[in-house]
């Protein structure tokens, strides 16, 4: 099956943005890792990162064309402000997994609400570069289990 990584604004900087909060591991490197890991279980894993809203809903809406059978998203800044990217979500219907780098719910007060929280069909927060493996896990677990 196919499994696509999408990241969200600012996400390109890894590495060198704020490495005491998201880690030293580069974007290149976190979607290098997943995709050999994939490989590995016998599975397509294709990533995409866009600073842009409306290049990450189109993105969403060609999922449904393109075989994808389960999305991981790091929404980054648009967790806490896009309606536009969870009704593409939703209206896709295909399952993802939310993943942040940091815990959101130990930061800042707003970074506490997600649009995107309660139609995943689960979050990974806090593990650094980690929390992508871990949701790939997940991911992979689910798409192994007969629906
Ligand atoms: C983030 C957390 C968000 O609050 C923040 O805006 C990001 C990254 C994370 O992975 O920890 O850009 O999604």
């Amino acid at each position: 099956a196919c499994v696509l990584v999408l990241h969200g604004p600012n996400l390109n900087l890894l590495g060198t943005r704020e490495p005491a909060v998201y880690g030293a591991a580069t974007l290149a490197q976190i979607e290098d890792d997943l995709a050999t890991r994939a490989a590995a279980r016998g599975h397509a894993l294709t990533s995409f990162q866009s600073n842009a809203e409306h290049e990450l809903v189109d993105r969403i809406q060609a999922a449904r064309a393109d075989g994808t059978a389960f999305i991981l998203i790091n929404p980054a800044a648009f967790t806490h402000t896009s309606v536009a990217i969870r009704d593409a979500l939703a209206a896709v219907a295909i399952p993802f997994i939310e993943v942040h780098l940091s815990n959101p719910h130990r930061r800042e007060p707003f970074r506490h609400h997600s649009y995107f929280s309660d139609l995943a069909v689960g979050v990974v927060a806090g593990f650094g570069a980690d929390s992508y493996r871990y949701a790939l896990d997940a991911a992979l677990q689910r798409l192994a289990v007969p629906a």
